[in-house]
């Protein structure tokens, strides 16, 4: 929705300085929550953030006879004793709504025999097939038919375990092989598997619920399925996707924020890169501190790459720091094929970013050969005026807000319930770093 009821008033130029917060990871919670389905008996997570994904699966989940009730601050407990058929129309309730319902396909396949997968949701960034997820579950065994309203599931037999090579390292279809093969018969093997730390958790999650199953260096992924698992005690990764967003706004706004629950581990290879732009940043055992040492930046060159590359979801964020850089920055995507679309916007702020279809800096990727503008040349520092902006995604959104608050100027950021998806309370947050911003009259909360 980019009415405008849910505009945001930005009034730029502020430092943003202070102390925020981030919990459990976006991109792991909702799937711990699928993974309590495997269960026979209830699981406790923490560290849950209140954000839309996690209300989306809460929904699912709910739909499926599963009690979800909040615990202590932050917590969920889950108890997947009654799993049981949804209604179809319920489900497509959920359709557009998230990424996460296809994860559902392993475990309700395994507790029901059958599944229902309405059309996924997901931020714009690029085609986001779903083929290598069925192309898995049809190796262990599922039978799909795809129909107008989305995928039916079948296993006729119980699931068996199979070798599988997946054509890129994607996260989700990982998780989807994690999810199905735990409770699968006989060994699983998976090779060229996406090795995020959020899957390190996930698996750390299938652990504890007793599933055996072991990495590899070369990223091979091995699954002894089991007959049964029990429930789990966990508290979910922190985010170090929000962690970045963070940091890259304290560099692009000249200012000094504080991330309680950042962790070095997680974010080494954005750290490295922060250091290079100039960006400065001080590690303890509760978190990191990163802040803009006064002077100029530095322009760099930077490809992202799957993990323990480059994470993509920090590129969108830091690009608007290379605004401000100087000399000719160098980003090359090579994760997604539309994810630099975001800075038309910041040129119409005053930016210079170009965009290319070649593969620049580092090596050939996917996307050279067909067209896509995957590329950008950033030249800077350039003065950002502040602008009207409708947001894109939901990464991209937090990048408008952040060079929204690094221009001169007042800003029209609309959409910005796009955000709620995977930024927790970011208002407040925002109001507690400093920053100006307001909704105009009338303007609902969000
Ligand atoms: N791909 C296919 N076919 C498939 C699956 C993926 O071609 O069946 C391609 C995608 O089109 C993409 C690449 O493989 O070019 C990587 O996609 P991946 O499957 O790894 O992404 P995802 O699981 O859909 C998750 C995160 C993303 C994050 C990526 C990469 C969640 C809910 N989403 O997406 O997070 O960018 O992994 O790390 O976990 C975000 O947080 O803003 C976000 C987009």
């Amino acid at each position: 929705m980019t009415g405008t009821d849910d505009v945001l008033l930005v009034h730029g130029g502020t430092p943003l300085e202070g102390e925020i917060r981030v919990r459990g990871a976006k991109n792991l919670v909702p799937k711990a929550m699928v993974a309590a389905l495997l269960g026979s008996e209830p699981s406790r997570l923490r560290n849950v953030p209140d954000i839309r994904d996690v209300r989306v699966v809460r929904g699912l989940l709910q739909l499926h006879g599963v009690t979800v009730r909040p615990g202590e601050a932050g917590e969920l407990v889950l108890d997947p004793s009654h799993v049981e058929s949804a209604n179809v129309a319920d489900i497509d309730a959920h359709a557009g709504s998230s990424r996460i319902p296809i994860l559902f396909c392993g475990p309700l396949l395994h507790r029901l025999g059958h599944a229902f997968i309405p059309g996924l949701g997901g931020c714009d960034i690029g085609g986001r097939p779903v083929d290598f997820h069925f192309q898995v579950l049809r190796e262990f065994g599922a039978v799909i038919e795809k129909r107008a309203d989305g995928q039916y599931l079948e296993a006729p037999h119980r699931l068996r375990g199979t070798k599988i090579r997946l054509p890129y390292p994607s996260v989700g279809s990982t998780e989807q092989v994690l999810l199905t093969a735990v409770l699968a018969e006989g060994v699983t093997e998976l090779s060229n598997a996406a090795v995020e730390p959020e899957i390190e958790d996930l698996i750390c999650v299938l652990q504890k619920m007793g599933a055996i199953i072991s990495m590899d260096t070369d990223r091979t992924i091995r699954i002894t399925g089991v007959d049964k698992l029990g429930g789990y005690n966990h508290a979910a990764v922190p985010d170090r996707l929000e962690a970045a967003s963070w940091a890259s706004a304290a560099l692009a706004t000249e200012g000094n924020i504080y991330v309680r629950g950042a962790q070095q581990r997680s974010m080494m290879t954005f750290l490295n890169t922060y250091r290079k732009v100039g960006g400065a940043f001080e590690i303890d055992d509760e978190g990191i501190r990163f802040w803009h040492p006064g002077g100029p930046l530095n322009a760099i060159a930077l490809e992202t790459d799957v993990h323990p590359g480059f994470q993509t979801d920090w590129q969108q964020p830091l690009v608007v720091a290379l605004t401000q850089a100087s000399g000719l920055s160098i980003v090359h995507e090579t994760v997604y094929e539309s994810r630099l679309g975001f800075t038309s916007a910041l040129n119409q702020m005053g930016a210079h970013i170009q965009l290319y279809r070649e593969c620049l800096g580092g090596s050939d990727c996917r996307f050279g050969q067909r067209n896509f503008l995957h590329s950008a040349v950033v030249s800077g520092p350039t003065k950002l005026q502040g602008s009207d902006l409708v947001i894109p995604d939901l990464r991209g959104g937090f990048s408008y807000l952040i060079a929204a608050l690094a221009a001169q100027g007042t800003s029209r950021v609309h959409g910005i319930d796009l955000i709620n998806r995977g930024y927790e309370n970011f208002m407040e947050k925002l109001r507690a770093l400093g920053a100006d911003v307001e909704l105009p009259n009338g303007a609902r909360a969000v």
